[in-house]
């Protein structure tokens, strides 16, 4: 059997589809019969929302398997998708962040926690919240690979060379297995010249590690949440459920064709200043 692969989804930016993509990602690969494991590692705790369970009467979530050592295992909630479980948050893991601080190996603590359960499992999505701290480290530290969503508007490329100057220091100190998965343009719009401006750009920047599937900007995806679905069983037909079962077909054609992509030297990143 393949090893599982550990994926964190990270951008340190707000509001940029990491959530509306780790959730849509992890529900394709489950449709395309991979055993899937969504961790929610943002407060916000959307991930877990996004499939129906209600925040506020979590008893044991993630935070308890970060700071008291709570299996993972005694924490996960099925999905109606076969072969999909969820590690759920809420905002209790905004003190993890705190808690953990003054602990010894603070930024391994996902990765032990999530080590007896990983062999279960085909893919295990990770969805950070909108910084770099220490959450974010515990999920790079715990992955294999990352992978970016950026959202096609003004200012797109803000804030990459910090993240990749990030992961470039995560894999020399903490990670070296970590590397970059790719780039995922998200909330593509082909009305709007802007979204082909930004894809001309990242493409020019990055290449090869831009995902060939775009996800067009489309309200399915942002009301399936709300119904306590991921897209593709609330609107199997919408473009939004499309793009991200090509996505995940695309993924895993990648995956199986060739060893990750290496991380690219952060002195190659595109100027802070850059525009789109
Ligand atoms: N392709 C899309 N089409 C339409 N709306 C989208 C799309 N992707 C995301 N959205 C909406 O944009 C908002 C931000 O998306 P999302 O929550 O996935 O971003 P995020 O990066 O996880 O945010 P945060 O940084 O706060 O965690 C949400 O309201 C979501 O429903
Ligand atoms: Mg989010």
């Amino acid at each position: 059997m393949a090893p599982t692969t550990i994926m964190a989804v990270a951008n340190q930016k707000g509001g940029v589809g990491k959530t509306t993509t780790a959730v849509n990602l992890a529900a394709s690969l489950a449709a395309l019969e991979k055993r899937v494991l969504l961790v929610d590692l943002d407060p916000q705790g959307n991930a877990t929302s996004a499939f129906g369970f209600d925040k506020a009467e979590l008893v044991r979530h993630i935070y308890h398997c970060l700071v008291a050592d709570v299996p993972v295992a005694s924490i996960l909630r099925q999905t109606e998708l076969h072969g999909l479980d969820v590690a759920p948050a809420n905002p209790d893991l905004a003190g993890a962040e705190v808690e953990l601080v003054t602990e010894l190996g603070r930024e391994g603590r996902l990765g032990e926690a999530l080590a007896p359960v990983v062999d279960r499992y085909d893919y295990v999505i990770i969805d950070c919240p909108p910084s770099l701290g220490l959450l974010t480290l515990n999920a790079l530290a715990a992955a294999d690979r990352v992978l970016i969503p950026l959202q096609c508007e003004y200012y797109a490329l803000e804030g990459i060379s910090h993240l990749l100057s990030t992961l470039d220091l995560i894999t020399a100190r903490l990670n070296r297995r970590l590397t970059i998965d790719g780039i995922v343009l998200t909330m593509f719009d082909r009305r709007n010249k802007l979204s082909f401006q930004v894809e001309a750009e990242v493409n020019a920047y990055f290449a090869a590690q831009v995902y060939q599937t775009k996800i067009p900007r489309n309200v399915r995806l942002s009301e399936s949440p709300s119904f306590g679905k991921p897209a593709l069983l609330y609107d199997i037909t919408a473009p939004g459920t499309k793009a991200y079962l090509d996505l995940a077909s695309e993924m895993l054609s990648r995956h199986t064709a060739k060893p990750a992509i290496a991380p690219p030297s952060s002195s190659a990143t595109p100027p802070r200043e850059a525009t789109v």
